[in-house]
């Protein structure tokens, strides 16, 4: 049996949800929607359906859908979710949830409020290194972990933050090197580590002309007790490897995009996860190969016909968004945000 699924939003990241619902066994298509027509027509087609939305609602009510990717800017996302959930029909949204914790909260509310599922990605999740180092970490492996760090240097250009009204502004965007393409790293660091507890940052827009930051430092005290250091940016020419490092007692390790940089266990029998990329940048084959969403879309739909919950809730994912809305209050304060 296959789950129907429709796509709200068809610019840049439905590609990954069109062929991943293509490819996700449980998964198929019925329905896109776009308020610019070409982006939906053009979708339509090169996947084979004969129809196409502008309205949701019109969507909604002429199609029998189970789950709507959303797909639209981030800051449109509980408005676009939370009419999908008055239809009774189950969310899996993009990242970031949403750019407020209001919203987000409203997102889960109204999707428990219709007894629909509200799914989210962060499909780096998914990958093999990033799930062999949380087990390690929470099995003791590396001793007492004391330090672990997420280096996102991006590089971003003025074109592209050009190329869309809502790119780099707080309202739509939510903010910037962080909570666009940090997010996936920041939600990574505090997933593996068991949770962020405090941060102290400083951000700040050094190069491009847009209203959020474009660069950001931030030290962390994580719920196990150990600290961190978390820095970002869209400055960095050409853009680098995203790299995800911990060290503890027992040992070291830090991955990137294309490779594990150190592996340096006390214990010599754990073995290295294979290197197929690490982590899911530009040049990682998982991003190639789509599979982060391939994996996350099968994933909700099993989570639909098996009545459970999806791997990433809409809980599980606003606690992401709610560190980087944490580094945003202490750069504005000057204070250490201690979460809840
Ligand atoms: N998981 C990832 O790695 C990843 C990568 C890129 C983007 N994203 C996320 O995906 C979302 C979209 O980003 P993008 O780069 O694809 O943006 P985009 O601007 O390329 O596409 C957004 C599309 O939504 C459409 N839209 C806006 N309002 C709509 C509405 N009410 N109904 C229907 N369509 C509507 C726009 O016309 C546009 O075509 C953002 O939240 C972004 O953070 C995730």
């Amino acid at each position: 049996m296959k789950v129907r699924f429709a796509i709200i939003g068809c610019g840049r990241i439905s590609e990954n949800h069109l062929d991943g619902i293509k490819n996700a066994p449980h998964a198929e298509l019925v329905a896109v929607c776009d308020v610019i027509e070409e982006r939906a027509r053009a979708a339509a087609e090169k996947y084979g359906l004969d129809r196409w939305y502008t309205d949701i609602k019109t969507m909604l009510e002429c199609e029998k859908i189970d789950v709507c990717s959303i797909c639209t800017p981030s800051g449109m996302h509980c408005e676009c979710a939370c009419t999908v959930a008055d239809y009774g029909v189950n969310v899996l949204c993009e990242k970031p949830l949403e750019v407020t914790g209001e919203k987000m909260q409203k997102m889960i509310d109204c999707c428990k409020k219709n007894d629909v599922k509200l799914g989210a990605i962060f499909q780096r999740r998914t990958y093999d290194a990033a799930i062999k180092v949380k087990e390690l970490i929470e099995s003791g492996a590396l001793g007492r972990v004391t330090l672990a760090d997420a280096s996102l240097k991006y590089y971003r250009d003025q074109e592209y933050y050009d190329s869309g009204e809502w790119r780099a502004t707080w309202a739509l965007d939510g903010g910037g090197a962080l909570m666009n393409q940090g997010v996936h790293g920041i939600d990574m660091l505090s997933w593996i580590m068991g949770g962020i507890q405090s941060v102290y940052a400083k951000c700040d827009r050094l190069v491009w002309n847009i209203e959020v930051e474009d660069t950001a430092v931030v030290t962390v005290r994580f719920k196990n007790g150990a600290l961190g250091v978390i820095q970002g940016t869209t400055t960095a020419y050409p853009g680098h490897d995203t790299i995800m490092s911990f060290y503890g007692s027992e040992g070291a390790i830090s991955f990137g995009d294309d490779d594990i940089y150190t592996w340096a266990l006390k214990n010599r029998d754990i073995e290295k996860p294979r290197v197929f990329g690490s982590m899911g940048g530009k040049n990682c084959q998982y991003s190639s190969t789509n599979y982060g969403h391939i994996t996350q879309i099968e994933d909700m739909a099993l989570s639909v016909l098996d009545d459970r919950d999806p791997m990433i809730t809409g809980e599980d994912a606003k606690r992401s968004v709610d560190i980087i809305l944490a580094i945003y209050e202490s750069s504005k304060t000057g204070k250490e945000i201690v979460l809840g």
